[in-house]
């Protein structure tokens, strides 16, 4: 059987697959690169009732220009593969770290989060969760791009730099009273990375 999956918006029903996901990820991504304290706090409901904020009660995004895309994998487990999240830059995180200036005034747009299944790692549903983000992001007007990647995450710094991310500025992002220190990566030109496919992996499922 040819397994696929497909990217559409998000709703209030896939936050606790979105959730679940997340948090297997984390565990298996950011052990390490996060306090051991700090990771052991975080839930899989904890971090879908985060997610679930973004809608109304009505199922409605609750803002505008946030697209929140995931990868729906039918037949796996937990049918969400993984999911990206954005919208207009932040001008500091939620501790409060502030974001230089130049980054704000020349990328306007900010890619927030994207988490992909740890057991379907490069695979190809990244590239394709990325591509259909930037997609939105050109209908919502946009032409380029900024995120923020812990410095020491060196295989996510590897995906954005595949995609032809550049690193802009440095920073420090709070978690559980602990300063990290991360990076902003940027994108000029958003045309490149519409051009991705939004299914089929490229491999077979560890
Ligand atoms: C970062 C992440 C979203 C990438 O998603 P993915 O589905 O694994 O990436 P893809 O398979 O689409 O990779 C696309 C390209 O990026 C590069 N790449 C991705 N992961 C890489 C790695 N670990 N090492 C080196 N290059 C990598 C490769 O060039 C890859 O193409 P290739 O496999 O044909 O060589 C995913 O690994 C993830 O969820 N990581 C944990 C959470 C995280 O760190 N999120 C980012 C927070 S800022």
């Amino acid at each position: 059987m040819t397994r696929t999956f497909d990217i559409r918006a998000a709703s209030p029903a896939d936050m606790a697959g979105a959730g679940s996901m997340q948090h297997a990820c984390w565990m298996h991504a950011y052990r390490g690169l996060l306090d051991d304290a700090f990771l052991a706090q975080l839930s899989p409901e904890g971090i879908a009732g985060y997610h679930a904020r973004h809608f109304t009660s009505s199922g409605e995004h609750a803002q505008p220009r946030m697209p929140f895309l995931v990868a729906d994998w039918p037949g796996r487990a937990n049918p969400i593969a993984g999911f990206v999240r954005g919208g207009p830059t932040r001008a500091a995180s939620a501790a409060g770290d502030p974001v230089p200036q130049h980054v704000i005034r020349n990328f306007p747009f900010e890619l927030f989060a994207i988490h992909v299944a740890h057991d379907l790692h490069r695979s190809g549903v990244g590239r394709a969760l990325f591509g259909a983000f930037a997609k939105e992001a050109k209908k919502l007007g946009e032409t380029s791009l900024v995120l923020w990647v812990l410095t020491n995450n060196a295989p996510a710094i590897a995906f954005y730099r595949a995609l032809g991310g550049q690193p802009v500025a440095e920073s420090v992002l709070t978690l559980g009273g602990k300063a990290y220190p991360q990076t902003a990566y940027a994108w000029s030109d958003l045309a490149p990375l519409t051009c991705v496919r939004n299914t089929s992996p490229r491999r077979r499922q560890r």
